[in-house]
């Protein structure tokens, strides 16, 4: 058993924090206040290789693995969790998804310009009557032959309106139920294919989220992902390693708030001494890391098995279940300690718990992720 990072990863954590620190945290605030989507700082996260990390390098990938792309995910998260997100999206539930399951062609058309970051991707489950209940999906992609016929509403759509390809989960035929469903590849600008307006948001305001009305929208049979009715199998694949992404966002919320918190213990003064040397502080920061820690664990050891090849839809429910509510608990607690001055918009830690909340929401909530780790062990 072993717990060090190899070269390679301090390498990337390295250039992560770094990009995060001198590109997306100086403007970290002002994007957060007016909903402004980072698309310059997208672009470079595409240079960097942060768009497409773990896709083969004959794709356009990083060719790294899911340690690294948790640790990068991390650093990026501390600071934005709005571009965490995005990454997020793009790495996991777009390009893993394209290069396990998509035919050459998909792949040279649609993952190459998504894992250099050329493009956006986006990945439509979530509609207004299914969310949690997701085999419930209304939007059709009726069988006309040679193409499907979509029309439907999805929504609470990453990426949304600033995404160019398009993963669509719809129902094609309603009496197989969840095996009815496939998994389809649409492009902006499609005719039928309509954005709604961006959503306002509590947290993670600089990513976009929105409606998509399809109406009509004649998608080509090659631009259907995987086999004829795999696609529901083919969101539940996705979606276990999307939540090794959301819990090492958490992880990265957790660690800005636990920071911040930490530095503001030393300089801040109260009854005449820095407030870290208050027992009462001592305690809620030493809590803070160990309970960082362990989210880092079951992160770590999900991210491991999944590179390993082996099994890992429970251990990932567990990383997120966990790293997000101590996102929740860790970022509460650094408003706390900065008093007052939690509570405004310079010290950065409201935003953290803002965009905290929505990690044990979005990719399954928590009560989702309960369900799959208790079927795991029920069975
Ligand atoms: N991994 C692989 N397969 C899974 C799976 C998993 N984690 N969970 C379920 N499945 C499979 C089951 O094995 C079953 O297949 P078989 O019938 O062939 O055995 C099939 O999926 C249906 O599963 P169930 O019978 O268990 O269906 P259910 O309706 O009882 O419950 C659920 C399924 C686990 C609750 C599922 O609907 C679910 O995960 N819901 C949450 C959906 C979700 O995470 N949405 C997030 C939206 S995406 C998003 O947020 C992206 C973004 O923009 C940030």
């Amino acid at each position: 058993m072993h717990f060090e990072l190899t070269e390679e990863h301090l390498m990337i954590q390295q250039g992560a924090r770094d990009f995060a620190e001198n590109v997306l945290a100086p403007t970290a605030i002002e994007r957060d206040e007016t909903q402004r989507f980072p698309k310059e700082e997208v672009r470079q996260m595409g240079e960097l290789g942060f768009m497409g990390m773990m896709v083969d390098p004959k794709y356009g990938g990083g060719g790294m693995d899911t340690i690294s792309y948790v640790l990068a995910m991390e650093e990026i998260s501390a600071v934005d969790a709005s571009a965490g997100v995005i990454m997020s999206v793009n790495n996991s539930l777009v390009c893993w998804g394209l290069e396990k399951y998509g035919t050459e062609e998909q792949k040279q058309k649609y993952l190459v310009p998504l894992a250099t970051g050329q493009k956006l991707g986006a990945f439509c489950l979530s509609e207004p009557e299914a969310g949690s209940d997701a085999t419930s999906q209304r939007t059709e992609a009726a069988d006309m032959g040679d193409h499907y016929l979509v029309n439907g509403t999805k929504n609470w759509i990453t990426n949304g309106g600033n995404a160019d390809i398009y993963l669509v989960i719809a129902q094609t035929d309603r009496e197989k139920g969840h095996r009815g469903i496939n998994c389809l590849i649409i492009e902006r600008g499609q005719e039928g294919f309509f954005i709604g307006p961006k959503e306002h948001k509590m947290g993670i305001r600089s990513s976009d989220t929105h409606t998509l009305q399809f109406s009509d929208v004649k998608v080509p049979k090659e631009n259907r992902v995987g086999e004829e009715g795999f696609g529901f199998k083919f969101a539940m694949n996705t979606l276990n390693g999307g939540r090794i992404g959301i819990a090492a966002q958490a992880l990265g919320i957790t660690k800005g708030a636990f920071m911040r918190a930490r530095d503001y213990s030393k300089v801040r003064k109260a009854f005449g001494t820095e407030i870290m040397n208050h027992q009462a502080i001592q305690f809620k920061l030493a809590d803070m890391n160990t309970e960082w820690e362990a989210a880092r664990m079951l992160t770590l050891k999900a991210a491991w098995l999944k590179d390993q090849g082996l099994d890992y839809s429970t251990q990932s429910a567990m990383a997120k279940l966990y790293a997000s509510k101590t996102a929740m608990k860790v970022t509460s607690e650094a408003v706390q300690i900065h008093g007052g001055n939690g509570y405004v918009q310079e010290y950065h830690v409201e935003r953290m718990m803002r965009d905290a909340k929505i990690t044990e929401i979005y990719e399954g909530t928590s009560e989702v992720q309960r369900i799959v780790i208790a079927r795991s062990i029920l069975k």
